[in-house]
C-alpha cells in the first residue's frame, strides 16, 4: 500500500482498531504523474468500470471506512468497480477523503447513490496532511471518529 490516502487508511485501522483491505486493480496504475493523469481521464471520460484484482470482500462487516483520493473531480472509476461489485444493503460507511484543494467533491453522495448504504459524514483531508502523518492528522482523525 502507497499513497496519501492509504497512510490515512492505517493510522484509522489503527485508531478504530480495524482491518484493512485494499482495492487493487488487475492492472496495476502507473507511479508516472503524467501517465496516470492520462489514462485516469480517460477512465473517467468513457465510464470506464476497470477490472479488480482484488475488491475486499465486505459482506462479514456492518461498519466500513472506505478511503479514496479525488481525481477529477470524482473518484477514482476503480472505486466505482468496487462499490458496485459488492453489497452493502444494510450496512454503514465513512468516507475518507484525501484531495489537493478540491475538498469533498460530493463524494459521499455519489457512494450513497451507487450502494444505498447509510453514508456517515466523509473525513476531507488534504493528501499533503495525511502525507506528514504526523500529531495534526492524527488529531483530526481522533475528532472525526469522536464525532462518529
Ligand atoms: C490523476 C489525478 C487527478 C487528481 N485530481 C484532483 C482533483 O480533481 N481535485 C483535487 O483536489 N485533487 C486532485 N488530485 C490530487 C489527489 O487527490 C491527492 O494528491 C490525493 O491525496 C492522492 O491520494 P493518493 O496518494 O492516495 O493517490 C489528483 C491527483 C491525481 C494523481
Amino acid at each position: 500500500m502507497r499513497g496519501n490516502t492509504a497512510r490515512l487508511a492505517k493510522i484509522i485501522a489503527k485508531t478504530t482498531g480495524s482491518e484493512i483491505a485494499e482495492i487493487i486493480p488487475e492492472k496495476e496504475y502507473p507511479m508516472d504523474i503524467k501517465t496516470l493523469s492520462v489514462l485516469s481521464k480517460q477512465e473517467k471520460e468513457n465510464n470506464t468500470r476497470p477490472a479488480l484484482k482484488v475488491s475486499p470482500d465486505i459482506s462479514g462487516y456492518d461498519e466500513i471506512y472506505l478511503g479514496t483520493p479525488v481525481w477529477w473531480a470524482d473518484m477514482p472509476m476503480v472505486v466505482y468497480s468496487f462499490l458496485e461489485s459488492q453489497n452493502f444493503e444494510g450496512k454503514t460507511i465513512h468516507p475518507f477523503i484525501t484531495h489537493e484543494g478540491m475538498g469533498l467533491s460530493a463524494i459521499d453522495r455519489k457512494i450513497a447513490e451507487i450502494t444505498g448504504a447509510k453514508v456517515a459524514p466523509a473525513l476531507v483531508m488534504r493528501g499533503t496532511l495525511a502525507q506528514k502523518a504526523d500529531e495534526q492528522t492524527q488529531a483530526q482523525v481522533d475528532e472525526w471518529i469522536k464525532q462518529n
